[in-house]
């Protein structure tokens, strides 16, 4: 009994002194669009639909050369210093007459307080210890959208939560890519929101700002989850800040089954056509100077202005007003008889 209380006590300050400061903040879609500046530089009507959020310097190319800090005019995201671009895939439903409609996408509640977004997703940039934050013309890419095997996900980072709480603001469950959540994508009809959660790698090799998949001159470190990331591999020693991703899929219009296709095929899939397994999120670093490291040494906290690193923030009016025109136009609203994938959408 002893021994348990001293545990228990010995567990709680452990996870206290590993308990840091975080931000986390809401950031509006900029444009839903088929371009990827990362994996198809220069493509209009890239092979599957996007949604990007962050600065608007955001363009086909994204040479690494240019600085989105000093090109954009302003950031969907909430700190006014942030031109990163961050982007994922956009789910759809699937209705039983083969129409395919966007999930309308909202911020999450949760215990740390309400985000508000014009869809888009959250950002989180989660330190553990000491970090080094990412330079100029850094890039990664999370997950694979082409893979189909659950198994090959790394489960603890990718991951799904069925919400059958009502309101966003109820927080549901424990840490994101813990207990029931999945790689698939949730499919049950008490679900009214999907949480879905990308966490990316947090060491890097310390030299290379991107690489040919875009991924192997990062790694993930020790353990799972959304804790900062653990002790890094000596290949790749620099610790990161764990960036994640999180997006809210309103998933509460579709409830009613008699919609659903009565094929055996799925009513929630991302924009590859493609399942859980296929998610991913593309990572441009655009955060002006060196504000991203003293928001990190100096313990910034969630979507807060934070003087001691120079960073304010914007009100969801500011972050939303900042929009950009389709570059590879079609319509991405609406009913769609098809989904925009290889050819053009048509209306339904
Ligand atoms: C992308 O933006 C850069 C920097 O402003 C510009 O030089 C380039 O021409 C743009 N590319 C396209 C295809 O618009
Ligand atoms: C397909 O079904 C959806 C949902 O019931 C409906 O809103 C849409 O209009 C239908 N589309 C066509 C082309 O019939």
């Amino acid at each position: 009994m002893q021994w348990a209380t001293l545990l228990a006590a010995a567990a709680a300050l452990a996870q206290n002194a590993a308990a840091q400061n975080m931000l986390r903040f809401a950031c509006s879609q900029l444009v839903v669009e088929r371009t990827d500046p990362l994996v198809n530089p220069g493509m209009k009507y890239t092979p599957h639909l996007h949604q990007i959020v962050g600065g608007d310097s955001f363009n086909v190319t994204m040479d690494p050369n240019n600085d989105p800090a000093q090109l954009s005019k302003c950031t969907s995201c909430t700190f006014n210093q942030d031109k990163s671009n961050y982007w994922t895939a956009v789910m759809f439903f699937k209705a039983k007459n083969g129409s395919y409609i966007r999930v309308p996408q909202i911020g999450n509640g949760g215990p740390q307080g309400k985000l508000v977004n014009d869809g888009g997703l959250d950002v989180y940039y989660i330190p553990s210890g000491k970090v080094t934050a990412f330079k100029k013309g850094f890039r990664m890419l999370a997950g694979s959208a082409s893979n189909t095997d659950a198994s090959k996900v790394k489960s603890g980072a990718i991951c799904h939560r069925c919400w059958t709480s009502a309101s966003e603001n109820t927080f549901v469950g424990g840490a994101p890519c813990s207990g029931s959540d999945t790689v698939a994508i949730p499919k049950s009809p008490t679900c009214k929101l999907i949480r879905q959660t990308i966490i990316f790698p947090t060491c890097w090799d310390g030299k290379n700002l991107d690489s040919p998949d875009h991924q192997s001159h990062v790694a993930y470190g020790q353990g799972a989850g959304a804790n900062g990331g653990g002790a890094c591999p000596s290949t790749h020693p620099t610790k990161l800040p764990q960036v994640m991703y999180e997006l809210m899929w309103d998933v509460s219009k579709f409830a009613d089954q008699s919609m659903w296709p009565t094929d055996g095929s799925d009513p929630f899939i991302y924009s590859m056509n493609l399942g859980g397994s296929a998610a991913h999120g593309d990572y441009v670093f655009g955060w002006e100077g060196d504000s991203l490291q003293k928001a990190m040494d100096n313990n910034c906290n969630l979507n807060t202005a934070c003087p001691k690193a120079g960073l304010t923030v914007q009100t969801s009016a500011q972050y939303g007003a900042c929009k950009k025109k389709q570059q590879a136009p079609e319509d991405v609203d609406g009913w769609l008889k098809a989904m925009p994938l290889g050819e053009m959408a048509v209306k339904a």
